[in-house]
């Protein structure tokens, strides 16, 4: 067993309190803002009456597309805010209050008083709407549609088939942090502390809409307080704090109120998933055709990935996967956790549960038989791929052998009791990233990169790769993140952060030991510097694939009475290359998990087809899972060691835990009752 690690390096000044968020830097003077969304589902705003809100104390101004600064375009719809009168989607922000304290401000957005000439709204996804297109590309540029070899031949002369369709309700994030910006304009200088997950793509983007030189803006997130996706790429808030600090003179702070997130931050669209699997007596797959049906908004197309695993995953000589979308009057969806894979994941890995039951084969075997050692959709061997390692460990700590496979085989009292197993699976991403290692004459080294920390722990596992690289303990190495003033560096994002920053890292500090070791193993009074950058070395096109895998193990109790659902055991076993922090790792893992839970039993958005807009708005009604409702969650993971990934070995982990927990409940929820939910989150109704 090894040791758990170090401990955060910041974690003391998170608990203390002295950590600042974006929202917790008050530069003197400042304004505060509130917006005002759209109170109609779409429609054109035909006059914007501030009188009232203007008389409010402390009121300094109301920003409108009238008198909003201008910006150039983006190909990012979702930030020309108060560029228009157009309202594409409720909840869209039409109005922006400023005054002296934040009270104000939001007694001013309540009387600002807006008129629209309404029109009429389509809000419904509909797996037969007649403008669903197939788009050239999904999300992370994967192709919109792809055929293999003959589908609809092999799928006819399987003897052994599963036609199953999955439905999910939209999914937001909601971090404890919501969306926040304090910004400044000085000498035509933008500095602006933004909560995000990568602040160069927020300084490139302010540059672009402002029109600025990016070396004249500076972005802060020096802490963030979670991201999964929805801060992923740059928000309305940052650029209405930049707006509205250039336009009233003063430094500006938006913290946008937890309400108004689920129209403006980006959900996970509504999915319907259609699965047919055709195999042979021995569960070996023919033929497999995922075909995906999705929302996006008109105002940016974003099209949940969900097929992609299924490119992946098992043997599939004959193969389809398409993602169909259309345009509604909707919030514009955006990047959730393991976006394509969680959702992707959950459809497939329930369909291989109904295709061993159809097969007669156990599903940890099926899975087992159809395993590949090249991606099939693109033939690139993989890296490294020990998903049977993750099902056999898994198999053998949960004690899956002694299963009796039989639904509603198992019950105590009124709980009906039951097991299921589904895999986990998540790319490798890596991206170009400089970094830069500074040692003093006394041998205290320091690390500086625009590394973001969303949560995960980035400070202190950069600390241990520069420390490793360069064969010093770790209390001599500081790391600075979390600014643009730093070297570049990606967001963190498609679990890329580490892999990435540490590559840069790791090439900074041995380039730092190489000129100390040159100069004879001293350093100079004024200490030495490297720089790195890998943009050279990270491959655009490798010769593998490169993913990583798992596979989660779920024992859940249905409630005959009450068609509750509870999770007693959630158990993942994880191959994701060397393991560089296991306390931050394990954290990782299980909160992956948790939101697999989430996602499996509690979470979803409820699009209202009059009003238009998303009947959650907050903590009390989009529930998330709460101690008590993870009871026994277990993340193990095996050694495995990539060297041709990058430097430390490395694959990324913090999307992989939340792929396939749903499918292991859903898949345990048959097992218990018999009855097969294919529509999430499990509810008590649809149980009994
Ligand atoms: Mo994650 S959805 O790639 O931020």
């Amino acid at each position: 067993m090894s040791t758990p690690g170090p401990v955060r390096l910041e974690g003391r000044e998170k608990v203390t309190g002295t950590a600042r968020y974006a929202a917790e830097h008050t530069p003197p003077g400042t304004a505060y803002a509130w917006p005002v969304p759209a109170a109609v589902p779409r429609g054109r705003v035909v006059a914007v009456d501030a009188g009232a809100a203007l008389a409010e104390p402390g009121a300094v101004a109301v920003l409108t597309h009238e008198n909003a600064p201008r910006l150039k375009d983006t190909d990012d719809g979702t930030l020309l805010v108060l560029q228009n009168d157009r309202v594409p989607h409720r909840g869209w922000y039409v109005a922006l209050a400023v005054a002296d304290t934040p009270e104000a401000a939001r007694a001013m957005a309540a009387a600002v008083r807006v008129s629209y000439a309404p029109e009429e709204h389509d809000v419904v996804l509909t797996p037969g709407h007649p403008r669903l297109y197939v788009p050239e590309t999904a999300n992370a540029g994967v192709p919109g549609s792809r055929e293999r070899g003959d589908f609809d031949g092999a799928y006819a002369s399987a003897p052994v088939r599963v036609d199953a369709t999955y439905t999910m309700r939209a999914l937001h994030n909601h971090p404890m942090e919501p969306h926040a910006t304090t910004a400044r304009w000085e000498d035509g200088r933008l500095v602006a502390y933004d909560s995000c997950q990568g602040a160069n793509a927020v300084q490139e983007t302010l540059a672009g809409l402002f029109g600025v030189d990016k070396e004249r803006i500076t972005v802060v997130a020096e802490h963030v307080g979670g991201g999964f996706g929805c801060k992923g790429t740059p928000r309305p808030q940052v650029v209405l704090a930049a707006m509205a600090a250039r336009h009233t003179g003063r430094p500006v702070r938006l913290a946008l109120p937890r309400a108004q997130l689920a129209a403006v931050v980006g959900h996970r669209a509504p999915l319907v998933q259609r699965l047919r699997l055709g195999a042979g007596e021995d569960g070996a797959i023919s033929a497999l055709a995922h075909e995906v049906t999705t929302h996006t908004s008109t105002v940016r197309e974003f099209v949940e990935q969900a097929a992609v695993p299924s490119r992946a995953m098992y043997v599939s000589p004959n193969s389809r996967t398409t993602h169909r979308v259309v345009a509604l009057d909707v919030p514009s969806p955006s990047w959730m956790r393991a976006p394509g894979e969680a959702p992707g994941m959950y459809a497939l890995e329930c369909a291989m549960d109904e295709l061993a039951y159809a097969a007669g084969v156990d599903p940890v075997e099926l899975r087992v038989r159809n395993d590949t050692a090249a991606e099939p959709d693109s033939g690139k061997p993989y890296s490294s791929r020990h998903l049977v390692e993750c099902l056999r460990e898994g198999a053998r700590r949960f004690g899956w052998d002694a299963r009796d496979p039989r639904p509603r085989s198992r019950a105590e009292g009124r709980l009906l009791v039951g097991t299921g197993v589904a895999s986990s699976y998540y790319p490798v991403y890596l991206m170009p990233s400089s970094a830069e290692a500074h040692v003093t004459e006394t041998g205290r080294y320091r690390v500086r990169i625009n590394a973001t920390d969303i949560g995960t722990g980035a400070r202190t596992v950069l600390a241990q790769i520069a420390a490793d690289a360069l064969g010093v303990a770790l209390d001599r190495v500081a790391v600075e993140i979390g600014s643009t003033a730093l070297p570049a560096a990606p967001l963190a994002g498609g679990s890329s952060g580490t892999g990435s920053w540490g590559w840069a890292v790791h090439k900074a500090c041995r380039t730092l030991s190489g000129m100390v070791d040159a100069r004879g193993g001293t350093v100079p009074p004024g200490g030495l510097t490297a720089t790195a950058d890998t943009e050279d070395d990270v491959p655009s096109d490798p010769p593998h694939a490169k993913a990583a895998f798992g596979a989660q193990f779920a024992e859940v109790t249905a409630d005959t009475d009450t068609g509750e659902v509870r999770v007693r055991r959630l158990l993942g076993v994880f191959a994701c290359g060397r393991i560089l922090s296991p306390r931050t790792a394990r954290s990782q893992f299980i909160g992956g998990m948790t939101m697999g839970v989430g996602m499996a039993l509690l979470e979803g958005s409820t699009m209202d087809p009059r009003f238009g807009d998303f009947a959650e708005r907050d903590l009390a009604s989009y529930h998330v899972p709460t101690h008590a409702d993870v009871r026994g969650i277990e993340a193990h993971w095996i050694d495995e060691t990539d060297p041709l990934l990058n430097p430390m070995g490395s694959k990324g982990i913090g999307e992989i835990g939340i792929v396939g927990a749903a499918a292991a409940i859903a898949n345990a929820v048959h097992h218990a009752t018999g009855v097969r939910v294919r529509d999430l989150p499990i509810l008590p109704e649809k149980v009994l």
